[in-house]
């Protein structure tokens, strides 16, 4: 060990902050992505009172309680406020709702007559809640305890604006990139300058780190992979840190793959998510070497439990632990995920001695 603070527990400062800012932690940060979320009853009850979707994300005291539920349970490393990528797409007027069960539905934005009538400025009012569900989660939080802001990446929200829907392959998008690229690279240069905003709004309401999720990063070939998602989310980063240098980053291009070096190299972020399926050895030398990593357990290790839960959390620490890391999932946690073994996880991470 050589972080100085990291000698005496009683008083380590946000270890997470640490391991973003070059500081290997010998018991790695640990939180989970979509941690606060239908796995646990007390989150389906506050869902219940909140009524729709978008009244839980918008409604600063439930969406404060929610992001607090896995804290008090786990005592996670960090905190991500709860919200969700496509407030955005809202605050830019556009229609979105989620309907239980089926997922969002949004006005499709599918040809360049209906991008022409997109605006380009977001109503930054309307996402004031999320701003102050910010403010009452950094006032209850421990101060050991990191606070997440995120957005979604240009390209993954697009795939949403686009088809109006989840869809299996985002080939709307996809399309829509080929026939009217010019279409297309509004939608992305209207979500790159707005989500500056919204990341800098977070961070003045209390975020200490930022993660943008690019869910979708993994369906396109390489040159379009460098256009709408390695490009976009360098200007975001770029634009964040113009107004807030010291800024800490995290980026998520779920299935980039082999492409992760050359994603981590030129947008600049100080950690990478990894999703389960990364290659260890590549991770270790091109990506570890420049940037903090975060992952990759297999959400689906994590229901199975017992003894393959275990023999997954030690692969993962086995193949990361020794540089930089940030334990999490390889992507969200699924909804039939015993609590138990959300215990049992961390539990057996908190007992490593590396
Ligand atoms: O991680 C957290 O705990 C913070 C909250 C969070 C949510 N969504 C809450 C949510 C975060 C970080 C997101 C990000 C998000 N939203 C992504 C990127 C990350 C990822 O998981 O891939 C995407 C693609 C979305 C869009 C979205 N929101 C979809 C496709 C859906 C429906 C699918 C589903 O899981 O139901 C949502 C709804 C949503 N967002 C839920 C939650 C807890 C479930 C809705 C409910 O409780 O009724």
């Amino acid at each position: 060990m050589t972080g100085t603070l990291s000698l005496t527990p009683n008083v380590t400062i946000k270890p997470f902050l640490q391991v973003l800012s070059g500081q290997r932690q010998a018991v790695p940060p640990i939180w989970m992505m979509r941690q606060a979320g239908r796995y646990l009853p007390e989150y389906r009850e506050v869902r219940v009172k909140a009524g729709g979707f978008l009244d839980l994300c918008f409604t600063p005291e439930f969406a404060a309680e929610v992001t607090l539920q896995p804290i008090r349970r786990f005592n996670f490393d960090a905190a991500i406020i709860f919200s969700d990528i496509l407030v955005i797409p809202y605050a830019l007027g556009r229609s979105v709702r989620f309907e239980v069960g089926e997922g969002p539905r949004l006005d499709p934005l599918d040809t360049p007559d209906k991008v022409a009538t997109l605006s380009g400025a977001a109503d930054f009012a309307r996402l004031e809640p999320v701003y102050e569900a910010l403010r009452r989660v950094r006032r209850e939080l421990d101060p050991n305890i990191a606070l997440i802001g995120f957005c979604g990446a240009p390209w993954t929200v697009a795939t949403y604006m686009v088809a109006g829907q989840g869809t299996p392959d985002q080939a709307p998008a996809r399309m829509m990139a080929y026939r009217h690229p010019q279409a297309f690279e509004k939608i992305i240069d209207v979500l790159v300058e707005n989500s500056i905003q919204y990341l800098l709004g977070q961070l003045k309401a209390g975020a200490d780190v930022l993660q943008i999720f690019d869910t979708w990063a993994g369906v396109l070939p390489p040159r379009e992979f460098a256009r709408w998602s390695v490009e976009p989310t360098r200007r975001i980063v770029e634009g964040v840190r113009r107004q807030t240098p010291d800024a800490k980053i995290i980026g998520f291009p779920r299935g980039a793959g082999a492409q992760l070096p050359g994603y981590v190299e030129a947008t600049g972020v100080d950690a990478v998510s990894i999703d389960w399926a990364a290659e260890p050895s590549l991770i270790r030398e091109r990506v570890q070497t420049r940037a903090a990593v975060q992952g990759n357990l297999d959400p689906l290790a994590l229901i199975a439990g017992g003894t393959a839960l275990d023999r997954a959390i030690d692969d993962v620490l086995a193949n990361y632990a020794k540089g930089r890391l940030i334990f999490n999932l390889g992507h969200g946690i699924q909804p039939e995920t015993p609590i138990a073994h959300v215990e049992q996880m961390v539990k057996r991470v908190r007992d490593y001695r590396g």
